[in-house]
Parts: C-alpha cells; sequence; structure tokens
C-alpha cells in the first residue's frame, strides 16, 4: 500500500483523537525505520521511550514468534510460566516483592490507585482515600488517570473526574506537607515528569517526598511507566537515589513495543490485594510476558543500561553546544540518561516537521519542549547524525524566523 493510501483509509475510518504527522511506517530495525515507500529514517523518539531495544530486537521478536507457537493467551485462573518468571525479574530489578500485570501505563495507574484506596481503607481508616498528584504530571487517559493528572487540557468536557485527588506543584515538598490530611493515603509522582515537559525532580526532592510519607504514615508510589525500563540510565530513575517506594508503575518499554503494564508493591501493601480484589483478562499474558521477559533479559544481559549515561552525556554535551550557537532558539537543554527536554524559543512544532522533513522523529512535550528519547541502543555515530540534522533544521528555521 503507498503511503496516501494509508493515509486516507485513517482519515477515513480511524477516530480522529490523534494529529497525525504525514507519515505511515511500515518497517523497522534498530534505530531505523522505514515508509511504505521505502524512505529511511532515523528514530530518536522510539514511540515515546517504548522501544529502548530499537525496532524489532532480535531477541524479543524470537521470543514473541516461539511463545505465539507455542501458547498466545490463558486465563489468570491458571499459573502462566513467563509471567512467573518476569515478575521474578521486575522483582529482582526493583524494590519490589509482588508484581500485577495490565496492558498499559493507564491501566498499571489504575491498579495503583485501587491498592493505595484499599490500603488507605483498611490501614489508615474509613475515609482516608485522598490521593495527592502533581501540576503538569500525567499519569494516562481512563477517568481514573486524567483525573490524576495535574493538567485541565486532559480532562475538559469529561467532568464529574473522580473525586479525591489533590494537586500540588511539582518540586515543592512544603506544598505536599500542606496537603496532607487523615484523609490522604498515598502521594503519586513521576520522578522525572515527561509529558509535562521533561522536568527533573529537584535535588534531594524524592529522598523528600519519601521522608514526608513516612512521617504522616501514606503511601508513596512512583510512575515510572516513561522513565522506567533502563530510560534514565537506572533500571528505574527513582535508583538515583537510595529511597523506595511502596508502589511502582511500569509500562511502555517494558515489552519493548508489545502492550504490557505493571504495577508493584511492597509484600506489606500488596497484602491488601486478595483474589478478586482486581483482574485483568490480557494481563501477563503468556504473549506479552514472553516480550517483556525477553526485553529485561536483554537489558542485563547485554548491559544496556549501564551504557546509557555514557551515551546520554555524549548527547547532552551536543544540545549543549547547540544552545550555544542558537541562542535565540534554544532556551535550555534538560535530561537524565537517554530523556531529554529541549525548551524552544521558536514553535516546536515546526522543529518537528522540519525534523521529519529531513527524516528525523523527534517529538514534543510540555508547553514548547523538543522531546528527544532515542532507542537505548543508538551508537554515538547515530547520535551524531542526529546532531547534525538538528543543527541543519535549527539553521534552516533561523531563517524564517532571523
Ligand atoms: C508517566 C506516564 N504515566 C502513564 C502514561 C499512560 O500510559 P499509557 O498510554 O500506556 O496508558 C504515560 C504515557 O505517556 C506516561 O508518560
Amino acid at each position: 500500500m503507498y503511503s496516501s493510501e494509508i493515509f486516507a483509509l485513517t482519515e477515513n475510518y480511524v477516530a480522529p483523537t490523534y494529529k497525525r504527522f504525514p507519515l505511515a511506517l511500515v518497517r523497522g530495525a534498530g534505530v531505523r525505520l522505514w515508509d511504505a515507500e521505502d524512505n529511511e529514517y532515523l528514530d530518536a523518539l522510539a514511540g515515546i521511550a517504548v522501544c529502548n531495544l530499537g525496532h524489532c530486537h532480535p531477541r524479543v521478536r524470537d521470543a514473541i514468534a516461539a511463545q505465539a507457537g507455542r501458547l498466545m493467551h490463558v486465563s489468570n485462573l491458571y499459573h502462566i510460566e513467563p509471567q512467573a518468571r518476569l515478575a521474578k525479574i521486575l522483582c529482582e530489578l526493583s524494590f519490589a516483592d509482588k508484581v500485577f500485570f495490565c496492558n498499559s501505563g493507564a491501566e498499571a495507574n489504575e491498579a495503583a490507585i485501587k491498592l493505595a484506596r484499599r490500603y488507605g481503607h483498611e490501614v489508615l481508616g474509613e475515609g482516608a482515600k485522598r490521593i495527592i498528584t502533581m501540576h503538569h504530571s500525567f499519569h494516562g487517559r481512563t477517568m481514573a488517570t486524567i483525573t490524576a493528572t495535574g493538567q485541565k487540557k486532559v480532562q475538559t468536557g469529561y467532568q464529574p473526574l473522580l473525586d479525591g485527588f489533590d494537586y500540588v506543584p511539582f518540586n515543592d515538598i512544603a506544598a505536599v506537607a500542606a496537603a496532607i490530611t487523615d484523609k490522604t493515603c498515598a502521594v503519586l509522582v513521576e520522578p522525572v515528569q515527561g509529558e509535562g515537559g521533561v522536568i527533573l525532580p529537584a535535588a534531594g526532592y524524592l529522598d523528600q517526598l519519601r521522608a514526608l510519607c513516612d512521617e504522616r504514615g501514606v503511601l508513596l508510589m512512583f510512575d515510572e511507566v516513561q522513565t522506567g525500563i533502563g530510560r534514565t540510565g537506572t533500571f528505574f530513575a527513582h535508583q538515583h537515589s537510595s529511597i523506595v517506594p511502596d508502589i511502582m508503575t511500569a509500562a511502555k518499554a517494558l515489552g519493548n513495543g508489545f502492550p504490557i503494564g505493571a504495577m508493584l508493591a511492597s509484600n506489606r501493601v500488596m497484602s491488601h490485594f486478595g483474589p478478586g480484589s482486581h483482574a485483568s483478562t490480557f494481563g501477563g499474558n503468556p504473549l506479552a510476558s514472553a516480550a517483556a521477559l525477553a526485553t529485561l533479559e536483554t537489558l542485563r544481559d547485554e548491559k544496556i543500561v549501564e551504557k546509557v549515561a555514557d551515551k546520554g552525556a555524549f548527547l547532552r554535551a551536543g544540545l549543549e553546544s547547540l544552545q550555544q550557537r542558537f541562542p535565540d532558539k534554544i532556551a535550555s537543554v534538560r535530561g537524565l540518561g537517554l530523556m531529554f527536554g529541549v525548551d524552544l524559543k521558536i514553535p516546536v512544532g515546526e522543529v518537528v516537521a522540519a525534523c521529519l522533513k529531513r527524516r528525523l522523529l523527534v517529538g514534543s512535550a510540555g508547553e514548547n519542549t523538543l522531546r528527544i528519547t532515542p532507542p537505548l541502543i543508538i551508537e554515538k555515530t547515530e547520535i551524531e547524525l542526529l546532531l547534525q540534522i538538528l543543527t541543519e533544521v535549527l539553521k534552516d528555521v533561523e531563517q524564517h524566523h532571523p
């Protein structure tokens, strides 16, 4: 099929919930993608922090193919070998003792919200149901998770929202302290705000949150849907610090593109879920679990996360020198590992579109932030190419915004 035919089908038959670029990608390998006319693209977005091992990684592909030929689905009424093995690895890689599986980041956060409320009900007292979240956060698109999300634009038109959420500014520990009452059961926070514009936690903020939650007896929940699975240079972003949460969510890169989500918790907290308290037909099914298991084993065996800091430093140096060269275009460069936000003084949409014309895929976040989240397997030569294309784009855009 030609791209134009795919565009027409989408236009005619797919719900109009996305503003799509005029691009139909049909094939991928590593950090490269190809459109229907076989034009090659460099991927510096990775499906928004999903394909951390690059596209169609052989180990993930082979694991999916082998599992698809053996057993794709059985109910969670039975034991599922790949799921059990995946849960063990996730616990080994994190603070957690137990894992609940689902299919997306929003569902993982739904599970976290439900578990926190149940903990509040059973431990803190009947009315302790409220959850504190942050301005500019993003937690998903279900009713509960748009309510948790501290951004009006995702909530507009969907009222009444869920009751029981309080919002405070990110990086403001005093505001959290003031917001916690005897009705609070948990604080939910992204260790690095992704959709909000790649906003980093202030030094010591996560530690202070941990201490505050301990002091006030409420749960600390980290949404690591975007930051997890190696993106920031540690397996989970909060591991840059020595503290751990009570509940954590993951999805996006967990299956390297195969849909799977997870909600992880300590035994102390997960024990408030029991048979029948929560469920998902597809959650952790054999096929999804095999994909995630191969993803985690590959990241671990090939020491890919260990190399992220070095690659990130290389990319950061390049972006910072671009900032020096184009001070009228770039306001600031923020990032951790291979998760970058570049605040622009020119419209980010124009820059993303110009990159696409030069066959580089990047994204946007926040108000006017260029988002760069390449596959973690990107090589330095490919980072150089990325920087070279960005330079050309900024030079071009300069002509339009002299
Ligand atoms: C931090 C965070 N939480 C939750 C979600 C929602 O994940 P999903 O789209 O898989 O439901 C996202 C998606 O961007 C995210 O970045």
